[in-house]
């Protein structure tokens, strides 16, 4: 897999630090996949690996959060500009095999992979989404999800704490979560109670996207893998948090 050109669609802050930078991208993805970006040609800034949020109609989106210098690059992109694309990358979930009641639980940026995911699903789907300060990217989700929960550490207009405090795995056949790696780990442990099928989607740092230099692993029940290649979506169950 090698690197492509593409050109930017358009580049929007939703809020703060968070952007959805579109893409004109003819590729089918599979929700829960990710590209490796950069739009620069060197390093030392490697490429960032960021999630699909949706894709359709020859445009592939991606929200993300403005971490360090490469983010910071690609927040100032525009229209026509071009970006470097690998991808798309990883396992991601085959949302057409899932049925039933299905929780979608994400913490902070964690929510950008779930729009596709829930674009896929035929289920009955549910939102949990967690934030640190006021929500973003909650309004797309309306169209596909039946309830939407939102929890915030400061924003007193939604629940006041944690996601996990007001989700309850007993009500779902499926549960998907991606967000801080301690959300993970509480809403994984929840599932077990109930023995709820629960699918995470780890965020590790990258550096080659292609399973190659293994900087990405996480730990696992059958040892070390590799979050871009055989990732990032894992069953909860299966990682060693
Ligand atoms: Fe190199 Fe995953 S980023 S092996």
């Amino acid at each position: 897999m090698e690197y492509k050109e593409v050109l930017v669609y358009s580049n929007v802050k939703v809020q703060d630090d968070i952007y959805v930078l579109s893409l004109e991208i003819e590729d089918d993805v599979r929700a829960g996949q990710f590209y490796m970006l950069k739009a620069w040609e060197e390093e030392p800034i490697l490429a960032r690996p960021i999630s699909v949020h949706s894709s359709e109609n020859g445009i592939v989106k991606f929200a993300y959060q403005v971490k360090g210098r490469g983010t910071k690059i690609l927040s100032s992109l525009k229209a026509e500009d071009k970006v470097y694309v690998l991808g798309p990358v990883g396992n991601g979930l085959y949302t057409e095999k899932f049925k039933g009641k299905i929780a979608l639980i994400s913490g902070g940026i964690g929510i950008a992979p779930m729009l596709q995911i829930a674009k896929g699903l035929e289920g009955e789907v549910d939102l949990y989404a967690g934030f640190n300060k006021s929500p973003y990217l909650i309004d797309e989700f309306k169209k596909y999800c039946k309830n939407i929960h939102i929890a915030s550490e400061r924003d007193t207009a939604y629940y006041r704490g944690f996601i996990t405090e007001i989700f309850n795995p007993f009500e779902y056949n499926i549960v998907i979560c991606c967000g801080p790696e301690p959300m993970m780990k509480r809403v994984v442990d929840m599932c077990k109670i109930y023995a709820t099928p629960v699918y995470v989607l780890m965020e590790n740092k990258m550096a080659c996207g292609v399973g190659a230099c293994l900087g990405c692993t996480c730990n696992t029940k059958e040892g070390k893998k590799r979050v871009c290649v055989d990732g990032p979506v894992f069953k909860g169950t299966d990682v060693v948090f």
